[in-house]
């Protein structure tokens, strides 16, 4: 009788191939940061491609990848989802896809976006489920040319999933953010995310609180629907960064519906709060980086 020997592949050994792409790749991503929340309909995928677009603004080259498997929407948001994806055949023989890419008429520098999204029939549903989802995020990283990035931005889906724990292993991730909004519900699941991300370690973990107020569109007074101050709340008790807040805005949705980031609309509400966040962020990343000099490169 003959016993076949089980395929052994450890990981960190190096004996995957598309584990050692991702690792060579990250090299040349300078900042990695995921965006996550407790719950979905926060405006995570809002916040990750705002972000993004802040980013760009900002002369900085960010790839955004939407690890949104199941529910992908941030090709979408950008104006991309009809784009198609080519895939150029390297030399040891495997395929890289090209990355389609955003730049809103040269406004901001070239946004390299990659998702499932435009691998799939927009109507159809992804039926899978474990070793289907960590493979096709692995893809996603490591099976694409995303060449040198300032930021790589990851968007994921609601809660603590295959998703991200596949990226944690796979990608030395230096930030993660995560979006809340202001009611206890929402606080509640925010803190179980928090927490799954210092258990992995990452290094600077911030909240961000959207949805956190409205701005009356006749007297411009400020209107807290969901009682404002529960992320700072939250990131305090839980001894995190607060990243800062962002309001209901009515132009947020409108354009991200037409596939326009709202930060390419300089005077809203919203747009001013994102560009503030991204500031920060970088600010506060080249302090950690440089271990506290805190300038901007
Ligand atoms: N600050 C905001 N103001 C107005 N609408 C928002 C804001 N943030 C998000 N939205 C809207 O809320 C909906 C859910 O946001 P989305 O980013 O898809 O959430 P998530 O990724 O957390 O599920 C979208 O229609 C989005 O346009
Ligand atoms: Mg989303």
């Amino acid at each position: 009788m003959t016993i076949k020997a089980p395929t052994l592949n450890i990981g960190g050994l190096g004996t995957d191939p598309l584990e050692q792409r991702i690792r060579e790749k990250q090299t040349k991503w300078k900042y990695k940061i995921a965006v996550l929340s407790g719950k979905g309909g926060v405006g995570k995928s809002t916040a990750a491609v705002n972000l993004t677009s802040a980013l760009a603004k900002m002369g900085y080259f960010v790839g955004i990848l939407d690890a949104d498997i199941h529910g992908p929407n941030v090709a979408k948001m950008l104006g991309v989802e009809k784009a198609e994806v080519l895939a150029e055949r390297m030399e040891d023989g495997h395929f890289e896809m090209l990355p389609p890419v955003a730049d809103f008429l040269g406004q901001v520098t070239p946004i390299k976006v990659m998702s499932m999204g435009f691998l799939v029939p927009e109507d159809q549903p992804v039926i899978w489920r474990g070793a289907l989802v960590t493979k096709a995020i692995k893809q996603l990283l490591g099976d694409v040319k995303w060449g040198e990035l300032d930021f790589m931005i990851i968007d994921f889906p609601p809660g603590t999933g295959d998703e991200i724990l596949t990226v944690v292993q796979n990608v030395q991730l230096d930030a993660a953010i995560i979006v809340t909004t202001p009611q206890e519900v929402a606080l509640l699941d925010t803190g179980k995310a928090v927490n799954m991300m210092k258990k992995m370690e990452i290094p600077y973990i911030a909240v961000v609180e959207n949805m956190s107020y409205l701005i009356c569109p006749y007297c411009g007074n400020e209107i807290d629907i969901f009682g404002k101050g529960g992320g700072r709340k939250l990131a305090e008790k839980e001894g995190v960064e607060f990243l800062g807040e962002v309001p209901i805005d009515l132009k947020a949705r409108e354009a991200s519906d037409a596939g326009i980031p709202i930060v390419l609309y300089e005077d809203t509400p919203a747009a001013k709060a994102f560009m503030k966040l991204a500031e920060r962020l970088v600010k506060r990343l080249n302090e950690l980086k440089d271990g506290g000099s805190g300038e901007e490169q």
